[in-house]
C-alpha cells in the first residue's frame, strides 16, 4: 500500500477526502472548494479538508485557518510546523507579532509547498504611507523567507491609509500579494477607502465571536464585496467560552466541545476563523467541524449569548 508522507495509507486519505466533499457538499458555502487536506497520525481524528471561499478577485481563501498572535521564538516555529502538519494551510501573522521569522520557519520545517499555503501578515500603523508600506512589505516577506503573501491587510485605520492601499494596489499588480484587505475598519471606513480605490478590500479581519456578534455591520458586509474574518474567534478564552453552560448543552447534541461548536458556528455564518493554539490537540479539535451541522434553533440559541460589545477594551 503506498504511503503518503505522513504515514497515512493512500485508500484512508481518498476515504477521508471524499467524506469531506460530502460534508461541503452538504454543509458547504456556495461556489466553496476543497483547500488541502488535513493530515493527523492520531486514531480519533476522522481526515476532513477546510472549504474555501473565493474572494472578490477570484482568490480562494481557506474558511478556516490559525492564527499566531504571541506565538513567537521556538513555541512559533513549533505551532506554525504542528499547525500546518494536521492540515492548516491558512496561517496568520502581523508585523507587530514580531514572530515573522519563526512563523517562516516554521513554514519551513513542516516541509509543505509555498503553493499550498495562504500566508496573511498585517501592515502595522507604524507604516502607513506609500513609501514606507513598500518597504514594510519587502521586510515582511523577508522575515518569512516567502516571495510573496497570498493576502496583506492594513492591521488598524490609522496613519496615511490612502497612500498604504495605493502601495498595496501596486504590490497586488505586481505579482507579490495575491490580494490586498483591511483589518480592524468599520463599514463607514471602508466606504472612504472605496471612494479612491481601485480594489476593493477582499477582507475585513474583525473582533467576531459568540460575545461579540457584530449583529450590525454582519449583513452589510454579506451584502458587499469585502469578506468578514473573525480575529479571537474564542474571545481569546474571555468571559468563559470554553465552559460558558449554553454551548456547552449545544455541544453534547454532537459530541463536539464549546470550542467546535464556536468555529462551526462562525463557518456557518460565512465567516473566516483563525483560531490560535500552541497545543496539537487542540489544533486538530479546531480542525474537525466539517463533520456536523448546528440546527436553525442552535444558530439562534448562540445568537442570544451575544454581550454586542468589544471583550477588549483595552485595545479600544
Ligand atoms: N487583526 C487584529 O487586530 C487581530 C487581533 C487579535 C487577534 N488576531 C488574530 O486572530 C488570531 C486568533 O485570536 P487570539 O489569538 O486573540 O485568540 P483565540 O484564537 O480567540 O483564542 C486563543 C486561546 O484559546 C485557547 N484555545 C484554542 N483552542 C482551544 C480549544 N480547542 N480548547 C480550549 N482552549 C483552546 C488557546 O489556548 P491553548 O494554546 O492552550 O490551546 C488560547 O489561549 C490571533 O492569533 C491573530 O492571528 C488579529
Amino acid at each position: 500500500m503506498e504511503k503518503k508522507k505522513n504515514g497515512m495509507k493512500r485508500r484512508d486519505f481518498l476515504k477521508g477526502t471524499a467524506k469531506a466533499a460530502a460534508a461541503t457538499a452538504i454543509f458547504g458555502l456556495g461556489g466553496a472548494k476543497m483547500f488541502g487536506s488535513v493530515l493527523s497520525n492520531n486514531n480519533t481524528f476522522t481526515k476532513v479538508s477546510v472549504p474555501t471561499v473565493t474572494l472578490n478577485n477570484g482568490v480562494q481563501m481557506p474558511m478556516l485557518g490559525f492564527g499566531t498572535n504571541t506565538l513567537n521564538g521556538d513555541i512559533g516555529i513549533e505551532s506554525v510546523s504542528n499547525a500546518i502538519s494536521v492540515g492548516y494551510r491558512l496561517i496568520d501573522t502581523a508585523h507587530i507579532y514580531g514572530n515573522e521569522v519563526s512563523v517562516g520557519k516554521g513554514i519551513k520545517k513542516s516541509g509543505i509547498n509555498r503553493n499550498e499555503l495562504f500566508i496573511t501578515s498585517k501592515l502595522w500603523v507604524d507604516d502607513a504611507g506609500y513609501e514606507s508600506t513598500k518597504k514594510a512589505f519587502a521586510t515582511t516577506i523577508n522575515k518569512l523567507g516567502v516571495e510573496y503573501l497570498d493576502l496583506y491587510l492594513i492591521h488598524r485605520p490609522k496613519g496615511d491609509v490612502k497612500g498604504t492601499w495605493k502601495a498595496m494596489e501596486e504590490l497586488c499588480e505586481a505579482g507579490k500579494i495575491r490580494a490586498i484587505g483591511v483589518s480592524n475598519f468599520t463599514v463607514e471606513q471602508i466606504k472612504e477607502l472605496k471612494s479612491y480605490a481601485t480594489m476593493v478590500p477582499v477582507i475585513d479581519q474583525i473582533e467576531i465571536h459568540a460575545f461579540y456578534q457584530q449583529k450590525d455591520a454582519y449583513p452589510i458586509f454579506k451584502n458587499s464585496k469585502t469578506q468578514l474574518e473573525a480575529w479571537s474567534p474564542f474571545a481569546e478564552g474571555r468571559n468563559g467560552i470554553f465552559k460558558n453552560p449554553i454551548l456547552a448543552k449545544i455541544g453534547q447534541k454532537y459530541n463536539k466541545t464549546n470550542a467546535q461548536v464556536c468555529l462551526r458556528w462562525h463557518y456557518q455564518r460565512g465567516v473566516v476563523a483563525i483560531p490560535r493554539t500552541k497545543n496539537k490537540n487542540h489544533m486538530i479539535e479546531n480542525l474537525t467541524i466539517f463533520d456536523f451541522e448546528l440546527s436553525k434553533d442552535d444558530m439562534e440559541t448562540i445568537s442570544s449569548l451575544d454581550l454586542n460589545t468589544t471583550q477588549f477594551p483595552e485595545w479600544e
